[in-house]
């Protein structure tokens, strides 16, 4: 199959020196990356910036902000069979970029940002792009996991959204581990052990192709 993988954090800018981003190091995406490619799929990554190094034999493409990422996914999405979406994008960016290095001015001791939504890639893939391939979504919650899950799959219309609750510790961001819940449309939600991030993804994998295959022999 082919499968797309967005991964990493974005970073918006606010000044030639200066950007937003979040605590996502990318390991999710690229343990997804490494599984698929173990499993004979063809993957594409899009990624933002990370430490990581990208597996070998991936067709990576570096992005640094929302906008790049969808119009990457834009651009890549129609001919894959199954798309993950395991980026953290940053929901909002600064409204407007200073073309100079943002001075201290006087003696104001606060600096006040306006911020302007980001595309929503994963909530494009249906409704901008006509997507019709196996879609699938993350979830990082602090609270009502599986409510704030449900919702979020049924709004950006994925076959699976994968949830995870990042007020537990030691799981989800910047962390070697996870411990996700799988959502799926007309079927009770499916918990999945504590364990690394390499070993959850040839589990997500394995799953995904799986349902992938189901969806298009049907
Ligand atoms: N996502 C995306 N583009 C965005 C924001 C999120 O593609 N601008 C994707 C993420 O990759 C993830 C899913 O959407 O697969 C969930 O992201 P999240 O930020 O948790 O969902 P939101 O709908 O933005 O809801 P909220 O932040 O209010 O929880």
């Amino acid at each position: 199959m082919k499968i797309l993988i967005t991964a990493g954090p974005t970073r918006e800018p606010l000044d030639p020196v200066r950007y937003l981003t979040n605590r996502s190091s990318g390991k999710m995406g690229y343990a997804l990356a490494q599984a698929a490619l173990e499993a004979g799929h063809q993957v594409t990554l899009i990624s933002g910036p990370t430490a990581l190094t990208a597996p070998e034999g991936v067709s990576l493409i570096r992005i640094e902000t929302a906008r790049q990422m969808f119009e990457a996914v834009r651009d890549h999405l129609a001919s894959q069979d199954v798309a993950i979406f395991s980026a953290a994008v940053a929901d909002y960016r600064p409204a407007a970029v200073a073309e100079q290095k943002i001075k201290k001015t006087g003696d104001t001791l606060t600096l006040t940002l306006t911020l302007e939504k980001t595309e929503d890639i994963l909530g494009s893939a249906r409704s901008l792009f006509g997507y019709t391939g196996f879609l699938v979504g993350f979830a990082a919650e602090t609270q009502h996991l599986l409510a704030h899950a449900e919702e979020k799959r049924q709004r950006k219309g994925c076959d699976l959204l994968i949830a995870n609750d990042v007020s537990q510790p030691g799981i989800g961001f910047d962390s070697g581990e996870n411990e996700v819940t799988l959502c799926l449309p007309d079927a009770a939600p499916i918990p999945l052990p504590r364990q690394t991030k390499a070993a959850l993804a040839r589990e997500l994998l394995a799953f995904i192709s799986q349902q992938a295959t189901l969806k298009t022999s049907l």
